[in-house]
């Protein structure tokens, strides 16, 4: 099938590359030529595990194909997927870029095609797109399916390929058949493709980010419970995880989700639920529990600092919101490290990433190896957990001694640390 991918960021790249690996000839296009002439050359701007190999193997076979000729890119192609950024402003989703690209889509429908929302638009926004595309010169030219992604960050081409889950929203049995047909090898691998109404797909992706934060969101409050009454937050989790009903995962406890799309999409949709006169309480207070949860690891480090935090080193292992990724986006390192170094702290990161981030605030180091960065730490956070921090010998890598760690991912045994004799602190624990 010819594809076109509308915005060759982190979905229109991963799953433009993944479809054409499939056999289908995919242009993604972008309004970035820098990025476009990039990736023509097999340089890929995002850090995402196999990414790579997979656009040099398909560029090679000509299947893939990066342009910012966006008109005749449309023209040439059959399904048209809609993946540009959809930003919140005042809460709200910002839809913008979105309907930019359908009204160029509109002026360039020579045939039928299929337009799909891969970017994630709340509720209802299939309707507004198939309103403008209608005419009486593009009658039965389209139809207008939702397909969310559900792609991780780090795992996205596992998660492309081996999907648990193909969401397809469409009323139109003709779109439905070639959607299908486009998805058959991943169907045949196992994946479940469940076609239903195009508002109910569109609900499915932000019901599903906002469940998965409020799991976090639990586990993260029952944590603090924990630390209360002594008992460990780990098995609290694997004992909840144990009944089918409510699954193991996304029970680890931790500085609280971030990133590109639980912050994002958990506030677009109480937006919604006010649009459609619903009180989402649930997804409302998950939000604010969410945005305290700094305040709660602020208190702790100082506690865990007996408050005494001017002038300490404190060295950071790793700074993403999560690890497999370079994004910053929503970090909780991103106010952690601005507000200790506030308080008179020199801070110090390692980010496997090999990337030196942005931070707004003054003393603030970044380090190649972890060595160097925790040299004279009084205060190690693993911050992100990458698998590189989970084998550390701490009293090699730090000179001082009587320092701590902070372990906001608990990934160590703490009676392991308490026989090592490590001042080590974690989550719930
Ligand atoms: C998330 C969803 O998992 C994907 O299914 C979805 O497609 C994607 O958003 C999206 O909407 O595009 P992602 O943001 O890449 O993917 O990352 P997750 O692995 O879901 O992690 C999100 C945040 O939750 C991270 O900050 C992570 O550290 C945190 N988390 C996750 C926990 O604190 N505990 C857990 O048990 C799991």
């Amino acid at each position: 099938m010819k594809i076109c991918m509308i915005g060759s960021g982190y979905v229109g790249l991963v799953s433009g590359a993944c479809f054409s690996d499939l056999g289908n000839t995919v242009t993604c296009v972008d309004i970035k030529k820098d990025i476009i002439e990039k990736l023509n050359k097999g340089i890929i701007p995002i850090y995402e595990p196999g990414l790579q190999e997979l656009v040099l193997r398909n560029l090679k076979k000509k299947r893939l194909l990066f342009s910012t000729d966006i008109s005749s890119s449309i023209r040439k192609s059959d399904i048209i997927f809609v993946c540009v950024g959809t930003p919140t402003k005042n809460n709200k989703t910002d839809l913008k870029y979105v309907i930019n690209v359908i009204k160029t889509i509109k002026s360039n429908l020579n045939r039928y095609k299929i337009i799909v929302t891969k970017s994630t638009v709340p509720v209802t926004t299939g309707d507004k797109i198939a309103k403008i595309l209608k005419s009486n010169k593009n009658k039965n030219k389209f139809d207008v399916v939702s397909n969310p992604e559900f792609l991780r960050e780090g795992e996205a081409i596992r998660d492309f390929q081996f999907p648990d889950r193909v969401v397809v929203g469409t009323n139109s049995n003709k779109a439905n058949k070639i959607m299908k047909k486009l998805y058959l090898p991943l169907i045949k691998k196992g994946g479940r493709y469940f076609h239903t109404s195009r508002r109910s797909a569109e609900l499915i992706k932000y019901a599903s980010n906002a469940f998965l934060a409020t799991k976090i969101t639990f586990i993260n409050e029952i944590a603090n419970l924990c630390e209360k009454i002594n008992i460990d937050v780990k098995e609290i989790a694997i004992g909840m995880g144990l009944d089918e009903r409510i699954g193991s995962r996304f029970l680890r406890a931790g500085p609280g989700y971030g990133g590109s799309c639980f912050p994002k999409d958990t506030r677009a949709l109480v937006s919604t639920g006010r649009i459609f006169n619903t009180n989402l309480s649930v997804v409302k207070s998950v939000v604010n529990s969410n945005d305290n949860r700094f305040n709660l690891l602020l208190n702790k480090i100082s506690k865990i600092m007996n408050n005494k935090i001017k002038n300490k080193n404190i060295t950071f292992l790793g700074v993403t919101f999560k690890p497999g990724t370079d994004d910053m986006r929503e970090s909780s390192s991103l106010k952690l490290i601005p507000a200790l170094s506030r308080k008179g702290a020199y801070i110090n990161y390692y980010e496997p990433t090999g990337q030196k981030k942005e931070f707004k605030s003054k003393n603030i180091n970044f380090f190649e190896n972890i060595r160097d960065a925790c040299k004279y730490a009084d205060l190690i956070i693993i911050h992100t957990e990458w698998n590189e921090f989970k084998q550390l010998n701490f009293k090699k890598i730090t000179k001082k001694k009587n320092f701590k760690v902070f372990d906001m991912r608990n990934l160590y045994s703490t009676s392991e640390m308490k026989k090592n004799k490590i001042n080590y602190f974690s989550i719930g624990r």
